[in-house]
C-alpha cells in the first residue's frame, strides 16, 4: 500500500489515554524510523494553551512514562515538528472552525476520539456539520462502545451516520498486543499445533487476565460497568475468539472478522437456570498486594455506595456450540485487586484412552501455556522418561520452554498502541473489532448479566491480594480440573 498523507487529530489529547499511551506509541513509532514524514499530528484539548504550552507538557509526561533509555532527543526533536495544538471546547460547534482551518482536504482525515463514549455521537455530528469530513475520513473509537447491546447499537447507528463502516477503527488493545497476534502465528503456521486443535486432542481452554491494580480512581465509572463489562465483553472475548475460531481463509480483516463473529454467536447462552454453576463474581476487600495495604472495592476513594454489589472478580465456564469445540470447556477469569498480574492461555489436552503406563502417569501430561503478559512466552509441557536404573519406566513432567521475553531488557516488545496507530494510518482493520463482533458479544454479555440479576448471584469478597474467590476454584473443580498454577 503507498503511503498517503495523514492528518491525525487526537482528541482528548490532554486526557490520561493519550499521556500513558498515544504520545508514548506516536514517540516509539518515530523512534523506529515507521512515522511517515507524510504524516502530521494535531491534538485536540479544552485547554486554553498554545502548542509551545503542549509541546512543554508533551516532553514532560513523555519523560515520565518511557523507560530512560528510550529518550533520544532526536527522536523527540521531530515528533514535536508535527504537532499542532488546537484549542477547542467539543461542544461547541463554532469551535470546529478552529479545525477546519488546519486540516488540508486532500489528505487523509483520521479522527482519535480518546473521549467518553457519550462525546462520540456530539464529536462526528460537529465534524460533520462543518465540513471536516470526507468520505475517506477515518475515526478510531476507545472502548466501552455502548453499555449493553442497546446503547452500543445507539453508539454505532450515531457515529456510522457520519463515517462508513470501513472507516470506524473499534480499538481493543489486546488485538494489538505481539502475543496476542502471536496466536495467529502459533495456531495457523503450525502444522503440529494446528492438527491437534479441537475436541478431539483438548480437554479444557483456560483464559486468564488476573491484575493487582484495583480500579484506580475511576470508581464513578467503574461501578456502573464491572468486570464483566470492563474486561470479558472485549478483552477476554477476543482473547477467546483467537483460540478458537477457525482458519481464516486469509488474514485479509473481513476474513478474520467474520471468523471471529461464528465463535461469538456459538456461545452458548449461560440463562438462569444455568449462572449458578457457570459464574461467579466476586469484589476485593481489604488486603495486601506486594506487600503493602490496599483498601476494599468499597473503601476506594470517590466510592459513593459502600454497599456496591458491583463485581471486580468474574469466572465463567463458557461453551461454544460448534463442531471443533462441542463439550470442551473454556474456563474464563479476570480480576482486579489480585495477587498478581498475569495474562495468559493453557490449553490443557486429553488423556490418552488406554492407559500403558503405570499408576496413569501419563494423564494430565500434556498443556500448552501461552503467556501473554508479562514475561511473553510459551511452554509446552511434555511427558518423558525419568532418567533413572531403578524405574523401570516412570514418567516425569518436563518443559519445553519459548520465552519472547528479553530479562537482559535489549529487545523491547511494542506496546499494543504502536501496532494499533500503524494499523490505522495503513487503513488496515484486521485488528479492529467490528460492529458485529461488538453486537454478538454484548449479546452474550448481556444475557448473563440478565440471568445472575434474575437469581440474585451472589457477590463472593476475596481478600485484596488473594487468587480471588474461593468459589471461583469449585467452577473448575466441581469438573475434576483445577487452575493452571494453583
Ligand atoms: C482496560 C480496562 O481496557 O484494560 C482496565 O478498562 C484494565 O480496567 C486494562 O486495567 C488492562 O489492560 P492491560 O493491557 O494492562 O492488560
Amino acid at each position: 500500500m503507498s503511503e498517503q498523507n495523514i492528518d491525525l487529530v487526537i482528541f482528548g489529547g490532554l486526557g490520561d489515554l493519550a499521556g500513558r499511551k498515544l504520545l508514548p506509541a506516536l514517540y516509539q513509532i518515530e523512534r523506529s524510523g515507521l512515522l511517515s514524514e507524510r504524516i502530521r499530528l494535531a491534538v485536540v484539548g479544552r485547554d486554553e494553551i498554545e502548542t509551545q504550552g503542549f509541546l512543554k507538557y508533551a516532553e514532560t509526561r513523555l519523560k515520565q512514562t518511557l523507560a530512560a533509555p528510550d529518550w533520544s532527543d532526536a527522536a523527540w526533536g521531530k515528533l514535536a515538528r508535527r504537532f499542532s495544538y488546537l484549542s477547542l471546547d467539543f461542544s461547541n460547534k463554532k469551535h470546529y472552525e478552529r479545525l477546519k482551518a488546519w486540516i488540508t482536504p486532500e489528505r487523509v482525515l483520521v479522527y482519535y476520539l480518546a473521549t467518553p463514549p457519550s462525546l462520540f455521537g456530539p464529536i462526528s455530528q460537529h465534524l460533520n456539520d462543518t465540513g471536516c469530513i470526507d468520505a475517506a475520513a477515518r475515526i478510531v473509537l476507545e472502548k466501552p462502545i455502548g453499555h449493553d447491546l442497546e446503547s452500543s447499537r445507539v453508539v454505532n447507528d450515531t457515529v456510522g451516520r457520519f463515517f462508513a463502516e470501513r472507516n470506524i477503527y473499534r480499538i481493543d488493545h489486546y488485538l494489538g498486543k505481539e502475543t496476542v497476534q502471536n496466536l495467529l502465528a502459533l495456531r495457523f503456521a503450525n502444522r503440529l499445533i494446528n492438527s491437534q486443535w479441537d475436541n478431539t486432542c483438548i480437554d479444557h481452554v483456560q483464559i486468564t487476565v488476573a491484575e493487582t491494580v484495583g480500579i484506580e480512581g475511576r470508581w464513578g465509572y467503574y461501578d456502573q460497568v464491572g468486570q464483566l463489562r470492563d474486561m470479558v465483553q472485549n478483552h477476554l472475548l477476543q482473547l477467546l475468539c483467537m483460540v478458537a475460531m477457525e482458519p481464516p481463509n486469509s488474514f485479509a480483516a473481513d476474513e478474520i472478522r467474520a471468523e471471529k463473529v461464528k465463535i461469538l454467536r456459538a456461545l452458548t447462552i449461560i440463562d438462569a437456570s444455568k449462572v449458578e454453576d457457570h459464574a461467579v463474581r466476586g469484589q476485593y476487600s481489604a488486603g495486601w498486594i506486594a506487600g503493602e495495604p490496599v483498601v476494599g472495592y468499597t473503601e476506594e476513594a470517590g466510592c459513593t455506595n459502600p454497599h456496591s454489589k458491583t463485581e471486580t472478580f468474574v469466572a465463567i465456564k463458557a461453551h461454544i456450540d460448534n463442531w471443533r469445540w462441542s463439550g470442551v470447556p473454556f474456563y474464563l477469569r479476570t480480576g482486579k485487586g489480585l495477587s498478581e498480574k498475569v495474562t495468559q492461555v493453557v490449553i490443557a489436552y486429553k488423556h490418552h484412552p488406554h492407559a500403558i503406563f503405570p499408576d496413569r502417569q501419563d494423564a494430565g501430561m500434556n498443556r500448552l501455556v501461552i503467556r501473554l503478559q508479562p514475561n511473553e512466552g510459551i511452554q509446552l509441557e511434555m511427558a518423558s522418561k525419568k532418567q533413572s536404573l531403578k524405574d523401570r519406566l516412570s514418567l516425569e513432567k518436563r518443559i519445553l520452554n519459548l520465552d519472547f521475553f528479553d530479562a537482559a531488557g535489549e529487545v523491547r516488545i511494542p506496546d499494543a498502541y504502536e501496532r494499533l496507530l500503524l494499523e490505522v494510518f495503513k487503513g488496515d482493520q484486521w485488528l479492529f473489532v467490528s460492529r458485529e463482533e461488538i453486537e454478538a458479544s454484548w449479546h452474550w454479555c448481556d444475557s448473563l448479566i440478565a440471568a445472575w440479576t434474575a437469581e440474585a448471584l451472589k457477590v463472593h469478597r476475596y481478600s485484596a491480594g488473594s487468587s480471588g474467590p474461593a468459589k471461583a476454584e469449585m467452577l473448575i473443580e466441581r469438573d475434576d480440573r483445577s487452575w493452571f498454577g494453583e
